[in-house]
């Protein structure tokens, strides 16, 4: 017997304990499987939002042009850009740093696009704990109202490098 030729009867049906470990598991998936639709509708989880395919070089230009043409301050050197009410924002990933710095009005809505000009970061609202993945090619765009005024923190909570743990944003809320 080998790997490649084994005994005719190296499989027996799983019998006794085995079957029942199976049997709750198999329908542990199933509860675990029909949680993901249930809570897409009742729960209070993070916007899908949509996405667009965009170049990196391109974003990147977006974001730049965004930022120059909003641009009211500065902070610890990154441009501070509020956007027109009811505007477009966009907010660029690359190591290690969010571009720019974002200043919103509250009760006002946005559209927020996210995308990356190098690798995968990951965008965590602090302290509301909002998050999603920050992908290069895709112009990820969230339809966001802010609630409360405040200064926010985004964490990147996707390991992307030497400078991961200095990979800190901001965004005001007047
Ligand atoms: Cu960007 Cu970690």
């Amino acid at each position: 017997m080998s790997i490649h030729s084994p005994a005719p009867d190296w499989f027996q049906m799983p019998h006794g304990h085995e079957r029942l470990w199976i049997g709750l598991a198999l329908v542990w998936c199933l509860i675990m499987f029909a949680m993901m639709p249930f809570w897409h509708f009742k729960g209070k989880q993070n916007s899908t939002g949509e996405s667009y395919s965009v170049t990196p070089a391109e974003f990147t230009e977006r974001a730049e042009k965004f930022a120059q043409t909003n641009k009211v301050s500065e902070h610890n050197g990154i441009p501070v850009a509020e956007p027109p009410p009811g505007g477009d924002a966009y907010l660029l990933a690359r190591m290690w740093s969010w571009y720019p710095v974002l200043k919103l009005r509250k009760g006002e809505t946005y559209r927020l696009h996210i995308s990356s000009a190098d690798l995968q970061h990951g965008f965590s609202l602090q302290p509301i704990n909002m998050n999603f993945q920050v992908m290069p090619g895709y112009d990820h765009v969230l339809t966001i109202t802010p609630t409360h005024t405040g200064e926010f923190t985004i964490v990147c909570n996707e390991f992307c490098g030497i400078g991961h743990h200095a990979m800190i944003g901001k965004i005001f809320v007047e």
